[in-house]
């Protein structure tokens, strides 16, 4: 079938992008290997719904490698970027997606990727799961399970599953130590600075950063806030999260007032709502709003439009808005993931762990499947494990290992052992 990109000609740059990454991600360059001598997907069609960047690309290579028909289609209409989708379809590998999709256009897309009638699935935030459960329900019998990315994606599917109407197994990637620990803490960490500091070439030293969120990504994003010599208020429902980030160093406080001192305004919670109406008359003009959760739901840019007496672009990947009492609000991308929509998402090195966990659980999935049941599945701890492993050797670092002696020791409980 053919591809519905935007432009086949930007291809070489999108290809120089690919190549960058690809020889940085030493993990899934291992299992590329493995995949070209086992083809654990021979002659099967797989769909990767994911952020169209350049890590996602290798990755479809990889998983092609491993004898898939691969179709990759967006999860976010903001964060695709139209160069890299057309070296993939000029390397052979199907694509639907273009850069500022519209919803319908979003829509379409999804459609067009699941037309392919996919063995295997990767989703990322639960849009693919969801439309082939409430529109394509004569593809649940091909589908055989898939792996899910993101927070949102897997509370998605533990909801589906409660109510019983997840109709095959996913994996929940993110869930797994090499993910959560790294992706969304260091990556999101980073990944988020930089998509703030390319889009607004502003200093954030001696600022105030306001993070909503305290969970693995919003921790991440928090210290190297510090790092950059921020003032850090970190904003919470949850109190042991609460009094972790006290103890980490920051304040804490309610939106309501929070919102009076921020000059970032950064949110991270995966829910609704975070900052709306009752908050933005409370902030100082200049102030700069943005998003790293899952959805564009955080910051609630709709209320902000209706209160607004004016709106421009003040730059690209930046609106201004003006208030009734002079303020002027800035939000970053459209409210959607800033590091991904005004950036090019987490560094090579840190994907190279999530994407190694994703291509190894679709293995586990594509071997494992008549066993398993509809439901969501805890990546494997040995998977968890070799991704940790091979990390290490593709740094050319070793670790301790337990000597017999340590090993009793810990499997005892007589006194006799202390
Ligand atoms: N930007 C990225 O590249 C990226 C990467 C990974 C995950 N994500 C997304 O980021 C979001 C957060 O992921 P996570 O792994 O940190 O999740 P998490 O569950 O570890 O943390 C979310 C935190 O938000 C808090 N929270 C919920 N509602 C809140 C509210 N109303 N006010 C303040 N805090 C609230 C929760 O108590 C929790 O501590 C998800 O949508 C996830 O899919 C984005």
């Amino acid at each position: 079938m053919k591809s519905t990109i935007r432009d086949i000609s930007l291809a070489p740059l999108g290809q120089s992008k690919i190549d960058w990454v690809a020889p940085r991600m030493q993990v899934l360059n291992i299992v590329r290997q493995e995949f070209e001598k086992t083809q654990p997907f021979a002659g099967k069609n797989v769909v990767i719904c994911l952020h169209l960047e350049a890590k996602t690309a290798y990755l479809a290579h990889v998983v092609r490698a491993g004898g898939a028909n691969v179709t990759v289609v967006a999860s976010n209409p903001l964060s695709t970027q139209d160069d890299v989708v057309a070296a993939l379809v000029q390397q052979g590998i199907q694509a639907h997606a273009w850069y500022n999709a519209t919803d319908e256009e979003y829509k379409h897309h999804l459609q067009l990727a699941l037309d392919t009638e996919p063995d295997f699935i990767i989703d990322d935030g639960g849009d693919l799961v969801s439309t082939i459960h409430t529109t394509r329900p004569e593809l649940l019998k091909k589908v055989k399970g898939g792996a899910e990315e993101t927070t949102t994606g897997v509370l998605r599917l533990h909801s589906m599953a409660k109510d019983g109407v997840l109709k095959f197994p996913m994996i929940a990637v993110n869930d797994a130590q090499c993910k959560y620990l790294f992706d969304n803490r260091y990556g999101t960490g980073q990944s988020v600075w930089d998509g703030i500091m390319r889009t607004t070439n502003l200093v954030v030293a001696g600022k105030t950063a306001v993070i909503a969120g305290y969970g693995w990504c919003g921790k991440g994003v928090a210290m190297r806030a510090k790092g950059l010599g921020a003032k850090v208020i970190i904003c919470e429902i949850n109190p042991i999260k609460a009094n972790e980030a006290l103890m980490d160093g920051f304040e804490v406080m309610p939106m309501v007032e929070a919102a009076k001192f921020g000059d970032f305004f950064i949110t991270v919670t995966g829910n609704t709502n975070i900052i709306n109406k009752e908050h933005f008359g409370h902030m100082k003009s200049g102030a700069i709003l943005c998003n790293a959760g899952h959805f564009d739901v955080e910051v609630n840019v709709a209320q902000l439009k209706e209160i607004a007496l004016s709106e421009r672009t003040a730059r690209n990947n930046i609106t201004e808005y003006t208030l009734p009492t002079g303020q002027k609000l800035y939000v970053l991308a459209e409210g959607r993931l800033v590091n991904l929509a005004a950036g090019d998402g987490h560094p090579a090195e840190v994907m190279d762990m999530t994407f190694a966990l994703q291509a190894l659980s679709l293995e586990y999935v594509a071997v494992n499947h008549h066993k398993l049941s509809p439901g969501v599945y805890q990546v494997n701890s040995e998977i968890d494990e070799k991704v940790a492993q091979l990390k290490l050797q593709s740094l050319g670092l070793s670790i301790d290992t337990l000597t017999q002696e340590q090993r009793t020791y810990l499997a005892s409980w007589s006194p006799e052992a202390d």
